[in-house]
């Protein structure tokens, strides 16, 4: 049985690779190098694997599981400025990719049990652009 949580929170970046030439950055990453930043509304939907338990006919309890995005994620990107004030995006390139591998690796360990696994980390940056990430 797979179950979803979603969250939101809006968050602004700048993608820009100082390795690369300011051309090559412009043609790569469009309105997302723009110089003094801008903002998306991301929606996170993450997605954890495993049996029912008998006892309480659930997979994983879904309050818990928003009350540990909140407190381990979302409260860190909320209305933050993703190439500035988030410890666990220090030194990345904020891209959705980077941003859901960043997310998996900070919840992983919370989630995962022996009835349990994290499975998939979905981010949604705009109407039409989202990433899957299984880890
Ligand atoms: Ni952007």
């Amino acid at each position: 049985m797979y179950i979803s949580r979603r969250e939101r929170f809006s968050a602004a970046h700048k993608l820009w690779n100082p390795e690369l030439s300011d051309e090559r950055n412009v043609a790569l990453y469009d309105k997302c190098a723009n110089a003094n930043f801008h903002g998306h509304n991301y929606e996170l939907i993450v997605t954890v694997k495993g049996e029912i338990d008998k006892n309480t006919g659930c997979v994983f309890d879904l309050k818990q599981l928003s009350n540990l995005l909140k407190s381990t994620v979302i409260s860190k990107l909320d209305h933050k400025n993703l190439n500035l004030d988030v410890d666990f995006l220090e030194d990345i390139i904020p891209t959705a990719e980077n941003i859901a591998v960043a997310i998996w690796n900070e919840i992983e360990a919370k989630i995962n049990s022996n009835r349990c696994q994290l499975h998939k980390i979905k981010l949604i940056e705009t109407e039409n652009n989202y990433v899957e990430y299984y880890g």
